[in-house]
């Protein structure tokens, strides 16, 4: 007989576990199918995790290279020793994978490894790496299959001259010349982690500006500061061939809207154009379950897909591809199964870019409010006017806050300088309570610190920031 839950989770990434944990903390009897060798998803195994590991251990070595002298810290040329910084790395992605193990076993939640096929309501089949097929039952079955490397067409991917994200997190020597294909999160994270350990880096961007779909002017100051570390922008330009030789790599690039071709020769390639859903093998079609014109499974308000007793979470739905939003659509999911009321606030999503500076944002753009027709003021604080960035020398970047005219609502937050990301979330909370520009401005913040500039700018609203 097949073993039988409430609850079949595939797929182990931020959506996936954290479903499976929500659900079993509510007394469902839960199952988790993942066909990785360890749990976490891209997220914990090729993504967030080694990622930031790789921006921390890469930035350190651009301070000590090239920042710590001005304080006065004599060091010698720092040395790079890049197999220990991979393994710095690895270290950091094994700590989490076995975090994740271990909080499966607290919670008593059968793991199960190999590859999940949905073959009737309510029935997987799981086809492990070694040995034979088993099939789980269960009321409710949950898509959390995540996302996978979006590819250009006639571009070979083969993880060593020209590589993914994954690729990219594990090169075994500085590329001397690194091109970047697409000027979005990856490749500006991991064109900064090369940049900084010594490769020169050319992002060739498709649009007319990096980052599409964050803040114009955010947008603008960002690629002037990467330019200032050293980055080259081709912006407005199509990749047409990349030909891999014996010895390097050769770009054939040419205006977006066509024109003179240019061939830009690199030691490594990134590709880095997007992702796309991974649906593979999940035997969706002989279900049932519709997806949509971009291969994301199409679900209702409830994550029900078009078939009962199926949902789908995170990557593979539409939305922002960030671990959070998966995380909280889980945690939403597991309420609503459990019969309770989850709920995720698409409109309060924070999104970082983990650069030097970082770069983060929560709620509207002035673009969309623009698009939308909204009457908002702007309230602006550059971190050349905050104290505590000026004693650190870390003033690039501003801080911005959008505010409906009328009532004051804030509807959106930019920042970009240093320790953004962890500044964002006292934006989103206030947008969580649906708060004013006045309420951030009238809410005391320590002093000497980078937040003050989040309240500056709500000042700055109604035209009254005292520093500036
Ligand atoms: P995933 O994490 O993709 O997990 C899906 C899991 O399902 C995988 O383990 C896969 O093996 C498994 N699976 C698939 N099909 C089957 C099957 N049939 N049977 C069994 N198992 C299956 N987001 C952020 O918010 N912050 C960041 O800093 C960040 N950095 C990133 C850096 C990189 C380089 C990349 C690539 C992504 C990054 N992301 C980041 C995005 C983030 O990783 C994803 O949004 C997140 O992992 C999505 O979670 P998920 O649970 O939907 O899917
Ligand atoms: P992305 O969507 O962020 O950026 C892709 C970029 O490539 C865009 O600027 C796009 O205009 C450009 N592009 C598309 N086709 C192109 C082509 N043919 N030639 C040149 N440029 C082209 O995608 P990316 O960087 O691959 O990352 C995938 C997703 O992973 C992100 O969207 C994000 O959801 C997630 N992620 C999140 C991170 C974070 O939260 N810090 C870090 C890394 C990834």
């Amino acid at each position: 007989m097949a073993d039988s839950f409430d609850l079949i989770v595939i797929g182990t990434g931020p959506g996936g576990y954290v479903c499976a944990i929500r659900a079993a903390q509510l007394g469902l009897k839960v199952a988790v199918v993942e066909k990785r060798a360890t749990f976490g998803g891209t997220c914990l195994n090729v993504g967030c995790i080694p990622s930031k590991a790789m921006l921390h251990a890469s930035e350190m070595y651009d301070e000590a290279a090239n920042r710590l002298g001005d304080m006065g810290i004599g060091l010698n040329k720092p040395k790079l020793d890049l197999k220990k910084m991979l393994a710095f790395k690895d270290e950091g992605v094994d700590g989490n994978v076995k975090g994740v193990a271990f909080l499966f076993k607290k919670n008593k939640i059968e793991t199960v490894q190999g590859t999940g096929k949905i073959v009737a309501k309510g029935k997987v089949e799981v086809t492990p790496e070694k040995g034979d097929k088993k099939t789980l039952e269960a009321k409710n079955i949950v898509i959390a299959t995540g996302s996978d490397i979006a590819r250009l067409p006639g571009v070979e991917i083969d993880e060593k001259q020209v590589v993914s994200s994954t690729g990219a997190l594990a090169l075994d020597k500085v590329p001397g010349k690194l091109v970047v294909i697409g000027g979005g999160y990856i490749g500006l994270e991991l064109g900064s982690v090369w940049s900084r350990l010594g490769a020169e880096v050319t992002v060739v961007e498709f649009l007319d500006r990096i980052t599409p779909g964050m803040d114009g002017e955010v947008s603008k100051t960002f690629q002037r500061i990467l330019k200032k570390q050293g980055f080259t922008f081709m912006l407005s330009t199509k990749v047409t061939k990349v030909e891999t030789q014996k010895k390097g790599v050769t770009v054939t690039v040419e205006p977006a809207k066509g024109g003179d071709a240019q061939t830009l020769e690199a030691d490594t390639v990134l590709v880095s154009i997007g992702r796309v859903p991974y649906t593979e093998g999940l035997g969706l079609e002989d279900v049932g379950v519709k997806t949509d014109d971009k291969g994301r499974v199409e679900v209702d308000d409830h994550f029900k897909t078009s078939v009962d007793g199926i949902y789908a979470i995170g990557d593979v739905i539409a939305g922002p591809m960030l671990a959070h939003k998966a995380e909280d659509e889980g945690v939403a999911l597991a309420e609503i199964v459990a019969g309770q009321a989850g709920h995720v606030n698409y409109g309060v999503i924070p999104g970082v870019v983990y650069t030097a500076p970082e770069v983060a944002y929560v709620g509207k753009t002035e673009e969309e409010l623009k698009e939308a027709g909204v009457d908002y003021k702007v309230g602006k604080f550059p971190f050349t006017a905050n104290g505590r960035a000026k004693v650190n020398h870390t003033t690039d970047g501003f801080v911005k806050v959008l505010a409906d005219a009328k009532t004051d609502k804030v509807l959106g937050v930019h920042i970009i300088g240093a320790n953004a990301g962890e500044m964002i979330h006292e934006a989103a909370v206030l947008m969580e309570f649906e708060g004013s520009a006045e309420d951030l401005a009238r809410t005391c913040h320590a002093h000497p610190t980078l937040s003050e500039a989040v309240k500056e700018a709500a000042l700055a609203v109604a035209d009254r920031a005292i520093h500036m």
